[in-house]
């Protein structure tokens, strides 16, 4: 028999080294760095021969195709951001922090599924029966005919689920707790994680089974151990917001069979997960109207025009090097803003500490927020509120430039549609984008932003 041979994997890249070591060279993280037995796996241990491979049909690119036939969960925000329901036989992860509302989420679609008359098959590796029961039955959802089982070996859920019916859906909570025989790595491993994720991944494309792996986030913002599983499935979907509020997130990052950054956007409620169809509404719903530092971005989402308020806290510091803090937006983004700002519009920043939020716990990636931002902040400095009927978007360059951003009149009529009057946007955008009845302002510079505001 093949001599057994130690080997140490960083459980955040999944990289091999033949050292153990304290930082790992590949992805540079900090005691990521675990022993691992070399048990073989699924290539074959060290010294097997590998076998003869059989010829496989080489077709031609052009063929007959169809649609990735999907299956429709009845949660519109969830069908949503899968870009129109599950596609059958293939994988998915959802992501999210412990306690975000995860198993919460995966229960209703199952319920949902399992109502509309699909076979549905939920397996938790973390909660006992009696647990998931007990949730299933404060959300309402004890009359629906979905099949559970608590178990962790993969060989024991691949040999259940090859018996009787076969499910069009299976739901795993979560990968990390599952093992398989195929590796002698302790669970929870990125070797067991990703051989478990493989075994779960080929059943799917094998028996057209869709298949939902539920991991759990570090704090980092990284799907705990494997980030390899990301690459695996067929596509990522993350569930975020703060545990503390009750908005939640459902973020598409990566689908092999639709649009990525689409949202879905839920509210936690006594009874679950509630779906809410007009995020515009629910993000400026806490809005403080009139007050310095306030602005309002019309925001894309995906297809989705997202309205939401900006926050900016501009205040005198004593410290040396002043702070800049920010929530839900990107921190090298803030300091190129204010860069510009004091650069190209005369605006100093030195003696005050900056805070940005973005409100209701959303996460904004766009460019298109820049002036947003900027109004906020030379807002808050002055001191002098903005327009509360007025929304703002464009992206900003480096020579102060304000440049066209893609969709304006999705976002103008979305800012009409929730009574917003005015809108202050690019100057390239201007012309192009009439047809409402909104006061546009345009500007081509930051600078006659700052004129603006001043004035
Ligand atoms: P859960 O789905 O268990 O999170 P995850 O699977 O991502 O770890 O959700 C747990 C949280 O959701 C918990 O803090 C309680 C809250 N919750 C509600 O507020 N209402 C509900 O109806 C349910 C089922 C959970
Ligand atoms: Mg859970």
């Amino acid at each position: 028999m093949a001599k057994r041979s130690a080997r140490y994997v960083c459980q955040s890249c999944g990289a091999v080294s033949t050292k153990w070591g304290g930082k790992c060279d590949a992805c540079g993280e900090w005691n990521s760095i675990v022993e691992e037995v070399d048990g073989g796996g699924i290539g074959g241990g060290p010294g097997r021969k590998p076998r003869k491979g059989r010829v496989v049909p080489l077709v031609p690119l052009a063929g007959a195709t169809e649609s990735a036939p999907r299956i429709r969960c009845g949660i519109p925000e969830l069908d949503r951001v899968t870009g129109g329901g599950f596609v059958r036989g293939s994988a998915l992860l959802v992501g999210g922090d412990p306690g975000i509302g995860k198993s919460t989420l995966l229960i209703q679609a199952a319920a949902a599924l399992a109502r509309a008359g699909e076979q549905v098959v939920y397996i938790s590796g973390e909660e006992a029966i009696a647990q998931v029961r007990l949730r299933a039955e404060r959300l309402g959802l004890l009359d629906a005919p979905v099949r559970l089982a608590a178990e962790t070996s993969v060989e024991d859920i691949l040999t259940t689920l090859d018996t009787g019916d076969r499910p069009a859906l299976v739901i795993i909570d979560s990968i990390q707790t599952l093992w398989t025989e195929l590796v002698e790595s302790a669970p929870g491993t990125v070797t067991q994680v990703r051989t478990s994720a493989q075994s779960m991944i080929r059943f799917a494309k094998e028996s057209g089974c869709t298949v939902v792996l539920v991991g759990h986030v570090t704090k980092d913002g990284t799907i705990a151990g494997p980030r390899v599983v990301e690459h695996m499935v067929d596509a990522v979907l993350y569930f975020e917001g703060d545990a503390a509020g009750h908005f939640r997130i459902l973020r598409s990052v990566k689908n092999r069979f639709g649009p990525t950054d689409e949202i879905g956007v839920f509210e936690m409620t006594g009874k679950g997960l509630r779906e809410v169809p007009n995020p515009s509404e629910l993000f400026l719903g806490e809005r403080s109207r009139a007050s310095p530092g306030a602005a309002v971005f019309a925001g894309l989402e995906g297809s989705r025009p997202v309205l939401v308020e900006i926050q900016a806290l501009v205040a005198p510091t004593a410290l040396g090097t002043p702070r800049r803090a920010v929530v839900g937006w990107d921190s090298s983004r803030l300091s190129m803003i204010l860069a510009v700002l004091e650069a190209h519009c005369g605006v100093r920043f030195g003696q005050h500490d900056v805070y940005l939020n973005i409100a209701g716990g959303l996460r904004i990636q766009e460019p298109a927020a820049d002036i947003a931002v900027a109004a906020a902040l030379v807002s808050s400095l002055a001191g002098v509120a903005l327009d509360p009927d007025c929304v703002w978007f464009g992206e900003v360059s480096l020579s102060g430039t304000v440049r066209p951003v893609a969709q304006a009149q999705l976002r103008l009529k979305e800012a009409e549609k929730l009574g917003f009057a005015s809108a202050v946007c690019p100057a390239a955008q201007g012309s192009e984008e009439r047809g409402s009845d909104m006061r546009l302002t345009t500007i081509g510079q930051l600078a006659e932003l700052v004129a603006k505001i001043a004035a």
